[in-house]
């Protein structure tokens, strides 16, 4: 495994969930809305805003990637690229699935949760499964969810220590 392709790989995913740290804010993606429980569908701390501005962010970042440190897995710079869109999409609806299951689990916006730091990986490793299939493997997968388990708590008590997040998850 090359760990340096594996990190290059994955930056459009780490990417994509952090920058609505910093761009979200405004319209929450279900408006207010709640579900039959009561509890709203996803909550305040998923905006359109953090989503649009996180799949660009990522999808830009790959698009970099692709041009300046093309991998060996993929066959050409345009197969980069989806595949940083694909990993930055997942990454949002991965992390809106995960509050989705927080909320109907009466975990509030904030609170921490396993979800929080695998949620966004899973879905944005799925999303490019099909761009680049002989990138993947066993042990590629497992290095990257505890790296990013790791990396996730890390840029999050981060991001609390410079006054960006109100908590340190
Ligand atoms: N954010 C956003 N839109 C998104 C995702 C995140 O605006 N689609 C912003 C919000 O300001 C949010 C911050 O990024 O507060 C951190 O996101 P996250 O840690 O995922 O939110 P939580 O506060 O943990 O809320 P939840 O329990 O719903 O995950
Ligand atoms: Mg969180």
């Amino acid at each position: 495994m090359d760990l340096l392709a594996l990190l290059i790989f994955i930056i459009p995913c780490y990417v994509a969930n952090a920058a609505p740290v910093l761009l979200g804010g405004g319209q929450p993606m279900d408006m207010g809305a709640k579900f039959p429980d009561g509890r709203r569908i996803l909550g305040d701390a998923k905006t359109i805003r953090g989503f649009v501005g996180g799949v660009a962010a990522g999808t830009v970042a790959g698009g970099i990637l692709a041009l300046y440190l093309p991998l060996p897995f993929f066959g050409s710079a345009w197969a980069q690229f989806l595949s940083g869109l694909l990993l930055s999409l997942g990454a949002l609806l991965g992390d809106a699935l995960g509050s989705f299951i927080k909320r109907r689990m009466g975990v509030e916006p904030g609170k921490p949760f396993l979800l929080d730091q695998l949620g966004f990986i899973i879905i944005g490793l799925l999303l490019a499964y099909p761009v680049s299939p002989s990138a993947y493997s066993l042990e590629m997968v497992a290095f990257i969810i505890v790296l990013s388990y790791i990396l996730h708590i890390a840029t999050n008590a981060a991001a609390n220590r410079f006054g960006l997040k109100s908590v340190p998850w």
